[in-house]
Parts: C-alpha cells; structure tokens; sequence
C-alpha cells in the first residue's frame, strides 16, 4: 500500500500485544499507549529537515546539524489521542499541540466535531496527526479535513491500529496522507470495532465504558 508504513520493531510488536490483552488494565494500558507513541516518534521523525549550525564545543568551534524550520505540530484526536501525546512530547519537547474533539455518532458512525484549537501557521508545519484507532477513517478524514481547511499541507498520522478499510477510505480522500501504524489488522466489526483490535481505545485508556 503507498503511503502506508507498519512499526516491525519488536518493542512496538510485543508492547501492542499487550495492549490488546483484555487483562490489561487501564494503569498499564495508558503507560504502553505513551511508550509506543515514543517509540513510534522515532521513525515517523526520521526525515525532518537538517541544518548545519556552528556550536563551540569545550574544546573547539564546529559546524553540526539540528532540525531546521517550524516546530512540529502534533494533533491528538480527542479523546484517545491525548494517550500518545506524552510520548511524543518526549522525544519532541518543543512540539506545539493542537486539539480536534471528535466523536463517533454511536448510531451513524459518523464523526461530529466538538472543539478545534491549532496552533499558528499549520501551513508552515509538519502536521502528525494522533489516533490509536483508524476504523471506519471517518475520524481521520474529517480531521484531516479541518487541517487542509486551515492550510496544512504535510499531515501523517499516526496510529496502533488500522483497519484495511479505514486506510482505504482515508486514502480515498487523502492519498497524500502518510499512515504510520503498528499493525493492520483483518476487518471491521458490524459496529465498526477493528477486528481482532484491542476494543475501545478511549475508554480503555481512561477507563470510562
Ligand atoms: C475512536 C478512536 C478514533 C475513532 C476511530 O474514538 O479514538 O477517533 O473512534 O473510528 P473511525 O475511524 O471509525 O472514525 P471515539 O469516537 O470512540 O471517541 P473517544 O476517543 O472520545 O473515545
Ligand atoms: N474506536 C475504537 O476505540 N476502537 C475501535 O475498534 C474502533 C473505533
């Protein structure tokens, strides 16, 4: 699949795994959700752009490189999101972040906005995008929608777990949106609940049901 790419590093296989144990208790569900957002930051950084700067070491003037242009902007889609936001924050301190509230309608699935705060100049940045869960897409897409909106034009979002059919319809839309994921798992449910998934994201992490 273009612009699609599946986390193999073990950490990130074996950590998910037990994320989805249904034993797995909401103490240590949101501390794995925060670890493998960490770890997945790593890669989904890995072509940011690079300056060379000059720096005095203790022993002399040299040139090195740090990343260059506009801090990242990491946007969690409320709720479960805010689950990866620490992690990333982690590795990206300087991050800015931006909110989008959005829930699925139980009844029509479809997703209805509820609060969208971002930070300046989204058209200027590189937009990562966090959801644990992309199922039907329609989270995704209508995220992705506001971003474009307001003049973002370098989105990836980041995901544990992707169902074929939320990346198909995501891509549908948006074939220039980069999914990060760690695993694409078989199917949707016939309430749009990825199947085999790890269940609700949102209350699992906040232990809400
Ligand atoms: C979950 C999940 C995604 C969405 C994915 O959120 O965190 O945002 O469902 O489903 P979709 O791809 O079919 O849109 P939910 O609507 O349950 O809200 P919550 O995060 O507040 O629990
Ligand atoms: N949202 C979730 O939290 N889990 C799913 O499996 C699908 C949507």
């Amino acid at each position: 699949m273009d612009n699609v790419f599946v986390f193999d590093h073990p950490l990130i296989q074996h950590k998910l795994s037990i994320i989805r144990d249904e034993n797995t208790g909401a103490k240590e569900f949101r501390e794995l959700v925060e670890e493998v957002a960490m770890l997945m930051a790593y890669e989904v950084t890995r072509n940011l752009p690079l300056e060379e700067v000059e720096i005095k070491t203790p022993i002399c003037t040299t040139r090195s490189k740090m990343i260059s242009g506009k801090k990242l902007g990491i946007i969690p889609i409320l709720r479960a999101g805010l689950g990866m936001v620490d992690g990333m924050l982690k590795l990206i301190p300087a991050a800015k972040v931006g909110h989008i509230g959005l829930y699925r309608d139980p009844v029509t699935l479809e997703p209805v906005e509820y609060y969208c705060k971002l930070p300046p100049d989204v058209s200027e940045r590189e937009i990562i995008l966090l959801d644990p869960m992309l199922a039907t897409g329609g989270s995704a897409s209508a995220a992705v929608h506001f971003l474009k909106e307001k003049g973002a034009v370098s989105i990836k979002l980041m995901c544990l777990i992707a169902a074929p059919e939320g990346i198909k319809a995501l891509h549908d839309k948006y074939p220039d949106v980069e999914v990060y994921t760690g695993a694409i798992d078989q199917c949707l449910n016939e309430h749009a609940y990825i199947v085999p998934g790890l269940g609700d994201a949102g209350d699992r992490l906040f232990g809400t049901k």
